[in-house]
């Protein structure tokens, strides 16, 4: 059966702020790599070839970043969306893309850690209308969560106070061509979005069957800091040690990756630790599920447990820096110009918290 890919990879991205006002969520790297790259590669990996990006304000930096897709072993197709006005209304606007075949949604923040290949296999095995993955979770009240009937999905409730269920809708989904009448037939929600699990009840209401998943390996939606972290850190926790940048008088403990053209001089490193190429690392303690992309600067600094994007430094800082993702392009010194007072110069929306 023929199954094509569509990675949602529009929408507002307002929880990520103020990353997100300058850079696409999806292009967040967690572990040095776009968060969009890890689905784009499970995508090939379950053997599907063209792929429909969806994208929004945000379109030229994911084509840039995207290319044709070959570098994926994909054809990619992208699809600009008016507004981000819902998953189902992408749904929509990918319908002449999608055409009558199968194909399988995937929400272009999320990861899962084992890829989507054996969630395809099962629906093109099978003769569902449409596929579900779920995740057993400890708090289902924070998700939409379906609940199931003889191995159907019954019924989807999102963020329900009393769940039935602990089962979790994850951001990937295989559809096939009733999706899209379920989707037409809709009103926006409360929220003013045309809901991906409103359209799923429709079909489930109309008589289609929609089978039901569950994904065992870890799956982050890294929609927000801590998850973006949290991502960080799973991923970080499978790397091998890597080293091909240049090494000078450190210690490198556990699985470190220190890509060519990095240099790392009088550091400790602690893995699990990703040091990205053109990255200067000095004098510095690198701690555990840390990730410094590329041409970043750590002098004379303790960090651990954070992101630091493309080209920012951190320099003299005496007190350790913890749980951050820091943005591109970003300074972070000491100044000893006034004692006891900080000076900032900080960008709309930015959280910080000082000692
Ligand atoms: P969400 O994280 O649910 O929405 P958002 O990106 O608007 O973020 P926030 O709630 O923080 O403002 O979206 C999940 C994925 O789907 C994400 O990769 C963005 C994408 N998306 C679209 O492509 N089009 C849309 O209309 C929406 C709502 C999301």
């Amino acid at each position: 059966m023929d199954v094509k890919g569509l990675v949602l990879s529009g929408g507002a991205g307002t929880r990520l702020r103020p990353i997100t006002h300058t850079r696409a969520k999806q292009l967040v790297p967690v572990a040095g790599k776009p968060v969009l790259f890890y689905g784009l590669e499970a995508m090939a990996e379950a053997g599907i070839r063209e792929v429909g990006i969806i994208i929004g304000d945000t379109g030229d930096e994911i084509r840039a970043a995207v290319g044709d897709g070959s570098q994926f072993g994909l054809e990619v197709t992208f699809i600009p969306q008016d507004a981000p006005r819902g998953l189902a209304h992408a749904v929509l606007t990918a319908e002449e893309f999608i055409g009558d075949s199968a194909f399988c949604m995937y929400l272009g923040d999320n990861l899962l850690r084992d890829g989507v290949a054996s969630f395809v296999d099962k629906f093109r095995e099978g003769s569902a209308d449409a596929m579900i993955l779920l995740q057993h979770v400890p708090n289902p009240s924070e998700y939409g969560v379906a609940e199931l009937e003889d191995g159907k999905v019954k019924l989807l409730v999102e963020k329900p106070k009393e769940p039935k269920s602990d089962l979790a809708l994850v951001g990937v989904y295989l559809f096939t061509t009733p999706i899209f009448a379920a989707a037409k037939a809709l009103e926006p929600s409360w929220r003013g979005e045309y809901e991906i699990t409103d359209a799923i009840q429709g079909l489930v209401d109309g008589g289609h069957s929609v089978e039901p998943h569950i994904v065992t390996g870890w799956w982050k939606d890294t929609g927000q800091l801590v998850d973006m972290l949290e991502a960080n850190r799973l991923v970080l926790d499978a790397i091998d040690t890597d080293i091909q940048g240049e090494v000078i008088d450190s210690k490198l403990e556990g699985r470190v990756i220190i890509q060519a053209g990095a240099t790392v001089e009088r550091c400790h490193i602690r893995g699990p630790v990703v040091i990205c190429a053109g990255a200067t690392v000095r004098d510095a303690y690198i701690g555990p599920y840390s990730a410094i992309s590329e041409d970043a600067h750590v002098e004379r600094a303790e960090i651990e447990h954070a992101i630091l994007l493309e080209r920012s430094s951190i320099i003299g800082i005496e007190t350790r820096i913890e749980d951050s993702l820091i943005g591109a392009d970003c300074v972070i010194t000491h100044s000893d110009a006034i004692r006891s007072a900080n000076r900032l110069l900080v960008g709309d929306g930015s959280r910080i918290e000082l000692l």
